[in-house]
């Protein structure tokens, strides 16, 4: 048999090839799986994506060729899920409907809605929606005692997962933290958007622990507590591009109030820009209570308008009086940077260095700060007490000049 193998037949065997597999028959068990199509999802908000879900992930997660699960646009229900790795190869989920979580804090057992578990080359992405549907949650009181709020499920969790990408995806109204990061390895948000009113209690957009290599990139965060925070054992962090407001800033800590915190060691929050915040950049550590140490933190190129501490480090944090308040903080801040930090705060306080006396804070750098303070009432003003910064380019207000009131900060 003559068969002519020109250009046209092998462009059209290319072409069946990438059909094929692209269907998952090529072999492995891979491709990509409709959780509609294939295991009879429903996009009408009331029939739980549960299963569907979780099935289409046992299946992808069994390939041994890469495999992605798709929800296409629509708008589901999905009571919870847990998506457990280690799978056999690397796994994409693409989310391009809205999925909303039981609006009845009630119907949770766990403090979380969605988690990711021990997975390796993982990607989220697609435009998705998760909504916590929290409005419920914020009116209920309790957060002070913490146990209430603590109990309440976190949007997403991404527990010790090793080179993972979640891209274009937004959280929101979360009924407690958006997103916690636990354990993780080489992780990456990018264009990540958090979007939950200013008046929701412990809604912190991401918050990062015991992780090494987070970066979270071009990331706009509007929620009721810290854009972004970053707890004991963080390594290697950089935050760039990230917008924050409403919201309570972009928070190391706090630290020293466990045992056996492990130190936040590298941290690099870049070109970001805070509005309307109660904080700017700021670390927070409790008075008395356990030891702990946070170095080499550069905070870099940030504009702030109109928020209320714009630079602010606080070794007398103290919220809901839970701290010995007469002993001095035990946790150790060396090599850290405020570089290049202009705009606008709403309270007199724009600098404030509050260092423990017993571990006073070493090598602190203020470089190029030009805060004004944005309602008539005078100037802004720089406090420092047991740290001696090293000062370059403009300082405005005049670094360290005015006088302190060692006053424990009692507001979380
Ligand atoms: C980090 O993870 C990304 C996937 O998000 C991957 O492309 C990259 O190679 C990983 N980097 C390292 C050093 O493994
Ligand atoms: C700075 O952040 C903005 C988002 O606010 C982003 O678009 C831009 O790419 C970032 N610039 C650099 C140099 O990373
Ligand atoms: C900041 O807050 C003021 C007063 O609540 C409001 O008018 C303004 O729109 C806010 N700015 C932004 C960018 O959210
Ligand atoms: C500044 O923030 C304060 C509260 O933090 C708010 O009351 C005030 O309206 C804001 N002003 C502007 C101009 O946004
Ligand atoms: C602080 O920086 C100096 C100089 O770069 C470095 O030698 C030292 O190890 C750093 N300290 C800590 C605790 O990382």
């Amino acid at each position: 048999m003559a068969f002519q193998f020109n250009f046209v037949s092998s462009m059209l065997i290319l072409l069946l090839l990438s059909i094929s597999s692209a269907k998952g028959q090529g072999g492995g068990g891979g491709g990509v799986i409709d959780v509609v199509a294939k295991f009879g999802a429903k996009a009408d908000e009331k029939t739980d994506l549960s299963k569907p879900l979780l099935d289409a992930w046992k299946e992808a997660c069994a390939s041994t060729s890469p495999a992605k699960i798709v929800i296409p646009k629509g708008i589901y229900f999905l009571s919870t899920a847990t998506l457990d790795g280690p799978c056999k190869a690397p796994i994409e989920l693409q989310v391009e409907g809205t999925v909303k979580a039981p609006a009845d804090p009630g119907a949770f057992k766990e403090p979380k809605w969605i988690a990711f578990n021990r997975i390796e080359n993982f990607k989220l992405f697609g435009g998705g929606v998760f909504d916590g549907q929290g409005t419920t949650a914020y009116k209920r009181e309790g957060c002070e005692k913490h146990d209430y709020c603590d109990s309440l499920p976190i949007n997403l969790r991404f527990d010790f997962l090793t080179n993972t990408m979640v891209q274009g995806i937004t959280s929101k109204d979360s009924k407690q933290f958006h997103v916690n990061v636990l354990g993780c390895k080489n992780i990456t948000f990018e264009h990540f958007t958090v979007s939950a009113p200013g008046e929701s209690p412990n809604t912190d957009g991401i918050h990062i622990g015991r992780s090494d290599g987070v970066n979270v990139l071009n990331t706009d965060i509007k929620t009721g507590d810290d854009c972004v925070s970053i707890g004991d054992g963080s390594k290697n962090l950089v935050i760039n591009g990230v917008t924050c407001g409403p919201g309570h800033g972009i928070s190391i800590g706090s630290l020293g109030l466990f045992k056996n915190e492990e130190p936040v060691d590298g941290v690099i929050v870049k070109n970001c820009t805070l509005t309307n915040t109660s904080n700017g950049v700021r670390i927070k550590s409790w008075p008395g209570a356990e030891p702990g140490s946070c170095s080499n933190i550069h905070f870099e190129d940030i504009t702030v308008t109109n928020v209320s501490s714009p630079i602010i480090i606080d070794q007398k944090y103290c919220p809901w009086n839970k701290c010995k308040i007469n002993e001095e903080s035990k946790v150790k801040l060396s090599n850290i940077s405020f570089k290049n930090i202009h705009g606008t705060s709403a309270l007199p306080e724009a600098v404030k260095i509050i260092c423990s006396a017993t571990l006073p804070c070493e090598n602190v750098e203020l470089a190029d700060i030009e805060i004004m303070l944005s309602g008539p009432a005078g100037p802004a003003v720089s406090q420092c007490s047991n740290v001696k910064p090293k000062v370059s380019g403009k300082q405005n207000p005049v670094a360290c000049s005015a006088p302190i009131g060692a006053k424990p900060t009692l507001a979380a």
